[in-house]
């Protein structure tokens, strides 16, 4: 299925999801309506509140309940884009001034705060422990996984599985939330709903992969946020690692002067997206994405066949294809 097709299947639902981001934005404080409409509405792809109202329907779940936590979902990612921008010092998100760049640091961390609180209180309105422990686990996760990547900041030493592992905790247990949501919705036994996880967790690792190759790779201008900034950020990303890793020469220097002085003039930027190409390391990445996606794939496999399956085993390809 295409993406439009995907999202033209849940169209009544996800219309809903954006009037819940309206109401909830709509706070009497001025700032904190603007913040939070500016946020709302700069756009993104929409793909963690898709996940879960598709999970939600493929399991059979017919309540309202899926478009209230598609917009908390939505909005507890907007949150940690709000607090992330602040952290890697970026100027650009979705094609517009970051909240940070627009608002200050301080206010954005403020806003950044309501927004987690705001999404938690839509969650909390279903009164489930299981929805609020699902959301809690994925936060914390994901703080820590941002708290980790810190503690590598300008480190070339860090290695394949520690990278992996921030990308578990600050992407990948966001997705599998995402759709383990989907499959409490549905009321699905507890072998069910470890399959969602996974399905979710392997969706979230190739999404995250894709996002540092698109780093390197990507046009600014269709990514809507800046290009080559995880290096000059302090952050080594998997491409990197493979490039750095069977070379003690040139490559490594390169890499390590970027990483060291965080600055890159044009054409050594010019030549690390160009080694990323030749090294292979690009393909090999490319591959490892792949590879989760086709494992995510699988993960769905034993559930009812329909559209919402079928919109769903195409979501990993659509992730792996994307160019923003
Ligand atoms: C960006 O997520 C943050 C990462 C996990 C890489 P998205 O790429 O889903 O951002 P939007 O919502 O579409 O802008
Ligand atoms: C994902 O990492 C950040 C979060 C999960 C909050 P990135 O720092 O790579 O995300 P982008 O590239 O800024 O969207
Ligand atoms: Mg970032
Ligand atoms: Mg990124």
């Amino acid at each position: 299925m295409t993406p439009q097709e995907i999202f033209g299947l849940i169209d009544a639902e996800m219309a809903q999801v954006e009037t819940e981001l309206q109401n909830q934005s709509g706070s009497d404080i001025a700032l904190v309506r603007d913040i939070g409409r500016y946020v709302c509405n700069g756009g993104g792809k929409r793909v963690r509140p898709a996940i879960l109202l598709l999970v939600a329907r493929m399991c059979g779940y017919k309540g309202d309940a899926g478009p209230r936590l598609g917009a908390v979902v939505e909005m507890l990612h907007s949150a940690t884009l709000v607090h992330d921008d602040i952290i890697d010092n970026s100027s650009t998100r979705r094609n517009q001034p970051s909240v940070n760049a627009r608002w200050g640091s301080d206010i954005s961390v403020l806003m950044g705060d309501w927004l987690y609180m705001t999404s938690f209180s839509i969650a909390l309105a279903e009164r489930q422990f299981r929805i609020i422990d699902i959301l809690i686990e994925a936060t914390r996760k994901m703080v820590e996984g941002e708290l980790i990547q810190l503690e590598f900041n300008g480190r070339l030493d860090i290695t394949e599985e520690q990278h992996m592992d921030i990308s578990r905790r600050k992407t990948a247990f966001l997705f599998s939330a995402c759709s383990q949501l989907g499959g409490v919705l549905g009321g699905v036994s507890a072998e069910d709903e470890e399959r969602l996880r996974l399905f979710g967790l392997n969706i979230g690792l190739a999404f995250q992969l894709v996002d540092d190759l698109l780093d390197l790779t990507a046009d600014e201008r269709t990514l809507g946020k800046p290009v080559q900034s995880d290096l000059k950020e302090g952050k080594l990303t998997l491409p990197l690692i493979y490039v750095v890793q069977d070379d003690g020469g040139r490559r490594r220097e390169l890499v390590q002067g970027v990483l060291k002085r965080r600055d890159a003039d044009v054409s050594a930027r010019a030549e690390i997206a160009r080694l990323v190409k030749e090294s292979g390391a690009y393909d090999r990445v490319m591959e490892k994405a792949r590879d989760y996606a086709r494992h995510a794939k699988g993960c769905i496999e034993g559930f009812p066949d329909g559209e919402a399956r079928r919109a769903l085993a195409s979501i990993p390809d659509y992730i792996t294809d994307r160019d923003r």
